[in-house]
């Protein structure tokens, strides 16, 4: 099988780690470029740490780290250590990376395999804010070309917000970055709260990954359970939603989600309802539908996936 040709952009982040787990145990099907790290849900300092950290958990220190941008590129950082706790792992034991981040920024390593790539050959995973992302489309707009697509993991439009009334974390921590990349005219597939709150650890689907019993599988468990156990995810029993992972898990099985075309504004003026998406499934000639809305996601599918990609690295 050929291996799909991945960038992942992230802020680390207990559901960014369980990505990045995941996605490392998907060798056979991924072939990631490289991680790069933004300041978000933690300082750049701290979620570039948490990758060097995750991917030695994922046994992936084949894959390079790249520390990206420190602030949203107009706005005051708005952090979320309350969902991911003071390190951004949760309680998962901290130990200094044996390998730290590579010297190159971020953004840098995003172009330069950008424009040396083969046109639409590339596809973009961000879940994080999206300030390296747009502060690459910025530097060098002929990045487009050599992009498939860029897979995000923000927004909401039937669920509300999860930071405010009406804004989800990624977009609300850096709007401008946000409205850049959707109206960049490169497709983008967004996985907002409509989709990931279909996705929930429960304890079943916990138990299952436990069970693996890899370093790995492990890892995740307890990230899992760290999310779970927070008062604002709901009942353990319901189990928190798993945000991140969803485009990792729609790039190995596209059938766990369903998707309407749509154009997608963001909101950057006002201060009460600022980074909601304006999701507009009406087509019109001035509003381009570049943006792939995922309206529903296959929990089961998500999670069953989760545990056989981390089985199946475990016995390798
Ligand atoms: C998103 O916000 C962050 O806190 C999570 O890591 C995820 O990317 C969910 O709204
Ligand atoms: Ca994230």
């Amino acid at each position: 099988m050929d291996r799909r040709r991945i960038i992942i952009d992230c802020d680390p982040g207990v559901d960014d780690a369980v990505m990045l787990l995941f996605a490392g145990a998907a060798r056979d099907a991924l072939d990631i470029v490289g991680i790069t790290t933004v300041a978000g849900n933690v300082s750049a300092a701290l979620t570039a740490r948490n990758a060097c950290i995750v991917r030695a958990l994922a046994a992936r220190e084949d894959i390079p780290v790249y520390a990206g941008c420190t602030q949203p590129l107009q706005r005051t950082p708005v952090e979320a250590g309350h969902f991911h706790g003071e390190s951004g792992l949760g309680d998962l034991p901290i130990t200094a990376p044996r390998h730290g981040p590579e010297a190159r920024h971020a953004v840098d390593l995003i172009v330069e395999t950008l424009l040396a790539a083969a046109p639409g050959s590339v596809t973009l995973v961000a879940t994080g804010p999206l300030t390296n992302v747009a502060t690459a489309l910025a530097r060098e707009p002929a990045i487009r070309r050599g992009l498939r697509e860029i897979a995000i993991m923000g927004g909401a439009r039937s669920e509300g917000g999860n930071i405010t009334a009406s804004a989800e974390y990624n977009i609300h921590a850096d709007p401008d970055a946000a409205q850049a990349v959707f109206g960049s005219g490169c497709t983008v597939v967004a996985f907002g709260l409509d989709a990931t709150h279909q996705v929930r650890a429960t304890p079943a689907r916990v138990d299952a990954v436990r069970a693996v019993g890899s370093r790995a599988a492990l890892a995740a468990v307890e990230l899992l359970e760290f999310s779970n156990a927070l008062p604002a995810n709901g009942p353990r029993e319901q189990g928190a939603p798993l945000h991140d992972p969803c485009p990792i898990a729609w790039l190995l099985r596209p059938e766990a989600f369903k998707f309407r075309p749509c154009h997608v504004d963001v909101e950057t003026r006002s201060t009460l309802t600022l980074g909601h998406t304006a999701v507009e499934f009406r087509a019109a000639p001035q509003r381009p539908q570049n943006v792939l809305w995922a309206v529903s996601a296959d929990g089961d599918a998500v999670f069953g996936l989760l545990t056989a990609t981390l089985a199946r690295d475990a016995a390798r």
